[in-house]
């Protein structure tokens, strides 16, 4: 939610930040603002819209400034409008600072501040923040980092800051509490954003603050952190980036999310790189085998996440149920942290988290950190604020993923949990080696099999995209393993082709949905070729009696269930464990050519942010 980013160094500072801004958008693309510390004068643009709304509006700006910071909006308090936008500015006018994150006490705060004589301009947190540290300094008469210091410990809730005084253009401080903040270091300049991707041309060395720290950037003094509470020194760890810019740019496809789709025969592959070894008869996951003990006699696994990543937890319960036999129960990570859940300290918590930034699975996570459970982490950007919470984990190494609508990452989601439940089900001993080695086997074609549905489906796709565009619902149904595949690729459609899109079990349709069914009602169906298949014949022959439309995903060189269809969409056939990698293709693929149909930002949904760090 929200992007910050700044640069201070010796270069121009407008179109470092500007670029950066635009590698950010996916975090938020309601308003963009930009402010440049030039001969200690400020230079402020912002504008509800996106980056390239904002670039409009700097034509005129004629500056070489070498500092200055941006920041990409997805709004919390206040419209998208151009006074909510930030940057904000002091009453002083000597103070600006951007945020990413919420000030929970900040009505509070600016009553105090209004009672001071303080004025405001918008309605956001973050405008109270910018005067709470100019009162600070009035007040206190200290240094300016102090002053942010001391602001910053009245503050309750999350935050990603970076602030600039007039006065000091060699300067830059920055904090964070719940909300990601990395630090770029290159010869004489430093860089300052949500994740490294702003800077990744220009350093490969990159410092993750901590939670609870902040630091002081100056050209002279470099990277200076202290803990936010008392002041306490910190040592700097320098990490090295594995980010190239290849990874985050299109690639000569149309938008990020068809990139994606198309890179899932290699992130599956890279997902299951040294740890499927077929060959040795083995999967290596370090993280399952130093805590085997705990997932082998834990009372139940608690799977916690949100969204798509939910999605896969949902296929994770179905996957460690049916093959290693513990008891899985998967939870919204919203509603886990506020309904008093009962966990002990034999329980396994394994979160589910693409961004690793989720609010509500970080705090889920720390309650049941709190609670005593082992927690274990599935993530995929690698040092989020998750994936150092957790005990341990398995990242899924897709790679960056910059559509908002996950798809790359759930596949590789699905990939780490079908890995983790064949090994448990090995080590627990519940299923025969014959078993696990032709699960392991079948587990690696996958790659090539997801190459194959992309082949052989996307024409057919874009043609069944052409009759349905128009439509106004979907309901999408499936059974067992590929009920959440449902649910998944409802969520698919109505984020970015705004369709309103259901999915059900299939089975649950005659108690409700099924009043829903004319004609106009496209409906896909999963009907792969497995025990439930018989009872999902019998559920598409209720819609035809209805006169619902059917798109059926199918088994290869079916014939029952293609005859009684619209349109049949084949995938190979394979273990039913491994259908919802291939089933989930097909439904991407149908979401994304609808979307562009219909006109859609498909990377950049109205009302939506790739990563969500607020509650
Ligand atoms: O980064 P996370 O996996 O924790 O994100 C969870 C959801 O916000 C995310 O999956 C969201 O539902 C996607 N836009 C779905 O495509």
């Amino acid at each position: 939610m929200c992007g910050i980013t700044g640069y201070i160094g010796y270069k121009e500072a407008y179109p470092i930040i500007i670029n950066g801004l635009k590698r950010l958008e996916y975090r938020g693309y309601d308003s963009a603002g930009i402010i440049l510390n030039e001969n200690e004068n400020f230079k402020l643009r912002k504008t509800k819209g996106k980056v390239s709304d904002l670039e409009d509006k700097c034509t005129d700006l004629n500056t070489k400034a070498t500092v200055g910071m941006g920041h990409t909006r997805w709004a919390t308090h206040g419209v998208p409008n151009d006074i909510n936008s930030h940057p904000h500015v002091s009453n002083n006018g000597k103070i600006a600072l951007i945020h990413n994150g919420i000030i929970e006490n900040y009505n509070t705060l600016k009553i105090m501040l209004i009672s001071k004589g303080y004025v405001f301009k918008s309605e956001t947190d973050t405008e109270v923040l910018v005067n709470l540290i100019q009162y600070m300094q009035e007040t206190q008469q200290e240094d300016f980092a102090t002053a942010v210091r001391y602001a910053l410990n009245e503050v309750v809730g999350a935050y990603a800051i970076a602030v600039m005084e007039i006065d000091r253009p060699q300067e830059i401080v920055v904090a964070r509490l719940s909300s990601p903040l990395a630090i770029g270091i290159g010869e004489n300049e430093y860089f300052i954003a949500s994740d490294a991707s702003p800077f990744v041309e220009f350093t490969k060395e990159v410092v993750y603050l901590e939670d609870g720290e902040m630091a002081t950037i100056t050209l002279e003094g470099g990277v200076d952190v202290h803990k936010i509470k008392d002041n306490a020194k910190v040592n700097l760890i320098i990490q090295e980036l594995k980010l190239s810019l290849e990874e985050i740019e299109k690639g000569g496809y149309d938008h990020f999310m068809l990139k994606e789709i198309h890179e899932q025969p290699k992130s599956i592959m890279d997902t299951m790189r040294g740890r499927l070894l077929v060959n040795e008869g083995t999967i290596q996951m370090a993280g399952i085998l130093d805590y085997q003990d705990k997932f082998l006699n834990a009372e139940k696994i608690i799977i916690i996440s949100c969204g798509t990543s939910w999605h896969a937890g949902l296929v994770g319960e179905y996957l460690i149920e049916d093959l290693a036999r513990i008891p899985v129960e998967v939870e919204y990570a919203s509603e886990f942290r506020y309904r008093n859940p009962i966990i002990t300290d034999k329980d396994v918590v394994i979160a589910i988290s693409q961004s690793g930034e989720t609010a509500d699975t970080l705090a889920a996570l720390k309650l049941a950190k709190e609670k005593g459970a082992f927690i274990y982490g599935i993530c995929n950007v690698v040092d989020s604020s998750i994936a150092r919470l957790t005990d341990a984990g398995s990242y899924t190494h897709a790679g960056p993923e910059i559509g908002v609508a996950s798809t790359k990452a759930f596949t590789a989601q699905l990939a780490v949990l079908t890995m983790i439940a064949i090994k448990l089900a090995k080590h627990k001993g519940v299923i025969s080696e014959e078993k696990f080695n032709t699960l392991i086997a079948e587990l690696e074609t996958i790659p090539n099999k997801v190459r194959d549905v992309i082949k052989n489906t996307e024409e057919q796709v874009k043609a069944i995209a052409r009759l349905y565009a128009k439509t106004s619902n979907f309901l999408y149904l499936g059974r067992g393993y590929n009920y959440p595949i449902a649910l998944e690729g409802a969520l698919k459609l109505k984020e970015i082709s705004y369709i309103h899109a259901e999915g059900y079990p299939a089975a649950e349709m005659k108690h409700g949905p099924i009043a829903l069914i004319d004609e106009n009602m496209p409906i896909v169906v999963i009907a792969p070729k497995t025990d439930h298949y018989d009872k999902i014949v019998s559920n598409i022959q209720e819609i035809n009696s209805r006169k619902g439309n059917v798109i059926a995903i199918v088994t290869e060189n079916d014939t029952q269930v293609r005859n009684m269809v619209s349109q049949a969409i084949e995938i190979p056939d394979v273990s039913e464990c491994l259908i919802p990698i291939l089933a989930s293709i097909p439904l991407q693929l149908l979401a994304y050519y609808i979307a562009i149909l219909r006109g859609a930002n498909v990377d950049q949904p109205r009302n939506l942010a790739k990563s969500v760090t607020v509650e």
